[in-house]
């Protein structure tokens, strides 16, 4: 049997694992402030996909706890991308887990390929617009749900390859959509084009992404001219797929939504958490630095959403949660 262990059963993490042992995977989950609610009750998913469903993942404390439940042939990290994590997995990772990344951002993966250079690693891109509401609990309010995977780096050889094409297998096995591509790095620069604009602009305005493109005329052509320019740092690396086209398509879902969604940096914002400013715009604007291409507008979101990130990792209700820098 397929054994995988999710790291982080937040928002996306809970979505996995319930597709995951749909696919008939044992699933076993690092849990943290809801670990409690967890191991009683599993997990409850409010979906516009699947309506209300439940899984029931063994619940651990810690991946030094869950390796009793492996060897894992995957573990999905669904914590947030934040630089220097990669240490937090190693009690759980044996010589067959392939260590697959559920995170946005871009540049996330040389970190966990220096960590654990004999493990096949996969790159996942996330479309799962999804909020833990209480511990345990999420709600899926869109029936949006992709997940996009590769090999890193591409092109790793067979065993990398055959990881990515069963992994794909078991998310459509549970009923979730998995599409596993040769160099997975295009389609992260494309969520990254999204993310790097509505994720601070939403976070710093305190407006979900509907309600921010309604809210001046000028709203949509900001966002997408931060958009544009993460499409010219792509384009400097080779990916070329940041075109107006995309852009515009990607827009329009943000327009269309009647009722808003609070992207996860705002969501962090809201609940005084760290926000992924590194992997979302730092890591951008210092690839952008290495090839000259001039990205004013990410650079003004990358000073402002790292003070924001600042104010809240100095602020007092921050500091005795004692959580992951
Ligand atoms: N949510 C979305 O709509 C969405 C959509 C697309 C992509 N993404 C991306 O997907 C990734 C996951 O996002 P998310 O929204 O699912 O995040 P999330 O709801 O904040 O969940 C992250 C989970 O990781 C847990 N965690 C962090 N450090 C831990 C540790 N040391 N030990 C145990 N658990 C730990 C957190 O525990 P605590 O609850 O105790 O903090 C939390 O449950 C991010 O990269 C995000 O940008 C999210």
């Amino acid at each position: 049997m397929t054994r995988a262990l999710i790291f982080g059963l937040g928002g996306v993490g809970c979505i996995y694992g319930y597709i995951l042992q749909q696919g008939g995977v044992e699933v076993t989950a690092v849990c943290r402030s809801n670990y409690e609610q967890v191991k009683a009750n599993g997990v409850t998913i409010r979906s516009a996909k699947w309506g209300t469903v439940t899984a029931r993942p063994h619940a651990a404390r810690s991946p030094k706890e869950a390796a009793q439940y492996g060897p894992f042939d995957y573990i999905l990290v669904c914590s947030k991308a934040f630089p220097g994590t990669s240490e937090l997995i190693r009690d759980a990772v044996t010589g067959g887990t392939a260590v697959v990344l559920a995170q946005n951002g871009i540049g996330i993966e040389a970190e966990y390929a220096a960590a654990y250079p004999s493990n096949t690693m996969i790159s996942g891109v996330v479309y799962l617009p999804t909020t833990q509401v209480e511990p345990g609990v999420v709600e899926h309010g869109t029936p949006l749900e992709r997940f996009e995977i590769g090999s890193y780096p591409s092109l790793a050889g067979s065993a990398a390859e055959d990881a990515v094409t069963k992994l794909a297998e078991l998310f459509a096995k549970g009923g979730g959509t998995c599409i596993a591509y040769d160099d997975v790095q295009a389609q992260r620069w494309e969520k990254l084009s999204v993310n790097a604009s509505l994720n601070p602009i939403t976070a710093l305005s305190l407006c979900d992404d509907a309600n921010f493109l309604r809210s001046s005329p000028g709203a949509l052509e900001v966002a997408k001219d931060v958009m544009r320019e993460v499409g010219a740092v792509a384009a400097a690396y080779g990916y070329h797929g940041v075109d107006k086209a995309t852009i515009d398509r990607h827009m329009l879902r943000h327009e269309q939504r009647v009722n808003g969604k609070e992207p996860s940096m705002l969501v962090d914002v809201r609940q005084n958490r760290p926000v992924e400013v590194e992997a979302i715009l730092g890591y951008t604007v210092r690839l952008a630095e290495k090839q000259n291409v001039a990205v004013p507008y990410l650079r003004m979101l990358y000073t402002l959403t790292k003070a924001r990130n600042f104010a809240i990792v100095q602020s007092d209700e921050w500091k005795p949660i004692a959580r992951v820098s």
